[in-house]
């Protein structure tokens, strides 16, 4: 367990690096002599060149796909060094479950910077206190119908919008904007300086240093800490306006999760319960929820848009629950269903989250009783692909087709404790941006490098589709 989720800090005594300091570190050493600023600029060089290869391998996924084929043919737990690095679905699944056994802190605390969050908490009755506290500020029976009411409105008023153009960017234009709105109206937290461009940056780079660390003093870097800055200021205010009965639309509006979670801390709780930890876990709700929705989205969408057949099924899907949402039978809950299924199917070949990672406290086994039984010294970090898992004939069999699955067999969400949190939102708004651009009349891909997803670091910032100019696209 990270100490530092029980101790109680102020919003602004955390330690955020001024975003000049690298710089001025890298001038001072440049100055000082010539030799070692060459080996410096080497040295970024380097990393940033690991960087940016770092963000293809996972974002393009082609290689680790053939990686992990060839492993899990010839040696499907396979160590190298001291990393263990297993292929088979159900030894993936066994170390997501097993979360004393197989820890996360230790590899993700450096990706989330403001400070203790539920992913950096391997103290297994802490984590499941700070986890229920946040799920006890959510209320399924509202605000699932508020979260599809949100995204369905964005993406009506932002195709409209763009109908006459018959061109649209699914990142820039739906997935973001439908994530911005949805952090201001259900959690409560308005875009930094009001500006929502800025707050899909945001989320884009808070999301992209937890997936691949960039270098220090690099732009990544140095805007996810202005992110941060920004992010902490914002709260602070927000709080103070909760605080003084002011925030929100009208007083009458539902309460946001952070108002929810300001009630609660004033009517009582444990002693870690305090003004930062709203901070931080907002923050890393904004940083977990915001652009991996978005990186989902596009990506399911760009699979759909690869395959013909999947893609005029999914129209299909989407038909049958328009009919539904109009009243017509079959239910609307099994057209959802179905139409998540595809996606879930979509996004297995381009999953959101291809790799995951734990490290292993103490000497243990995995796959106990199979043949593919190994010791796992202390030390071991374990990759836990996803992407390996959703390729594995025993779980997914005849792998390469898409084609209908058991919706609980995917991996995407990860399994045990630790599985997703923010799922309820991201079924909904994959679902509602997906739904919208299924009714749109010609889709296909814009020409040339538009109509690929393209990355802004491991975050997708552009995906451009076509359809037929002048339809509405907003019936429903
Ligand atoms: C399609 C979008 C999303 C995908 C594919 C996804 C995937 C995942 C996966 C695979 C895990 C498990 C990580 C692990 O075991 O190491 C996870 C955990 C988590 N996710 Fe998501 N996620 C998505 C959206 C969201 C959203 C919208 C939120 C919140 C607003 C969120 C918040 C979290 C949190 C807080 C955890 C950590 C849970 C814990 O440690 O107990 N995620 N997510």
């Amino acid at each position: 367990m990270n100490e530092g989720s029980l101790e109680t800090a102020n919003p602004s005594d955390v330690e955020m690096p001024d975003s000049s300091t690298a710089a001025r570190h890298a001038s001072s050493t440049s100055r000082a002599n010539p030799l070692e600023a060459l080996a410096e600029s080497l040295r970024h060089f380097r990393q940033s060149q690991q960087y940016r290869l770092s963000c293809y391998v996972l974002s393009h996924l082609w290689i680790l796909k053939i990686v992990f084929a060839v492993l899990r043919a010839v040696r499907p737990a396979m160590r190298v060094g001291n990393v263990l690095v297993v292929t088979k679905a159900r030894e993936v699944r066994e170390v997501l479950e097993r979360f004393d056994d197989f820890v996360l802190s230790d590899s993700i605390t450096p990706g989330m910077p403001w400070g203790p969050f539920l992913m950096t908490v391997d103290w297994r009755g802490q984590h499941d206190r700070e986890r229920a506290m946040l799920q006890s500020a959510v209320e399924p029976a509202t605000d699932l119908a508020a979260i599809r009411i949100i995204a369905a409105d964005v993406c009506r008023s932002r195709i409209g919008a763009l109908a006459a153009t018959g061109r649209i960017d699914v990142v820039a234009d739906l997935a973001e904007p439908v994530m911005v709105r949805i952090f201001h109206d259900y959690f409560g937290v308005a875009p930094l300086a009001g500006d929502e461009k800025l707050m899909a940056r945001a989320m884009r780079d808070l999301a992209g240093i937890i997936m691949v660390d960039p270098p220090v003093g690099s732009q990544a870097w140095l805007n996810s800490r202005d992110d941060m800055v920004g992010l902490t200021r914002q709260l602070k205010e927000h709080f103070e306006a909760e605080k003084a009965g002011a925030n929100h639309a009208s007083r009458n509006s539902p309460p946001t999760l952070l108002g929810r979670l300001l009630r609660r801390h004033d009517a009582s709780g444990p002693a870690w319960f305090d003004e930062d930890w709203i901070r931080r876990y907002l923050t890393g709700l904004i940083a977990t929820g915001g652009a991996t929705i978005v990186r989902a989205t596009a990506q399911a969408v760009d699979q759909l848009l690869e395959r013909h057949d999947a893609l005029q099924r999914a129209r299909e899907l989407s038909g049958r629950l328009d009919l539904a949402e109009q009243g017509r039978p079959p239910d609307v809950a099994p057209c959802r269903d179905a139409l998540r299924q595809w996606i879930y199917e979509a996004l297995r070949f381009r999953p959101m989250l291809p790799l995951l990672v734990r490290d292993c406290p103490r000497d243990t086994i995995i796959a106990n009783g199979t043949p593919r039984a190994r010791l796992v010294p202390a030390g071991t970090r374990i990759i836990a692909p996803p992407l390996a898992a959703m390729f594995d004939a025993d779980a997914f069999p005849d792998p390469s087709a898409f084609r209908e699955r058991p919706i609980e067999s995917y991996f995407h969400f990860g399994f045990g404790p630790r599985r997703c949190f923010g799922k309820y939102i991201a079924d909904i708004v994959m679902l509602e941006v997906v739904h919208a651009l299924m009714r749109l009349q010609g889709l296909a891909r814009a020409e040339g490098s538009a109509g690929q997803v393209s990355y802004d670091g491991p975050a997708p910032c552009s995906l451009v589709v076509t359809f037929e100019a002048g339809q509405a696209g907003t019936a429903q």
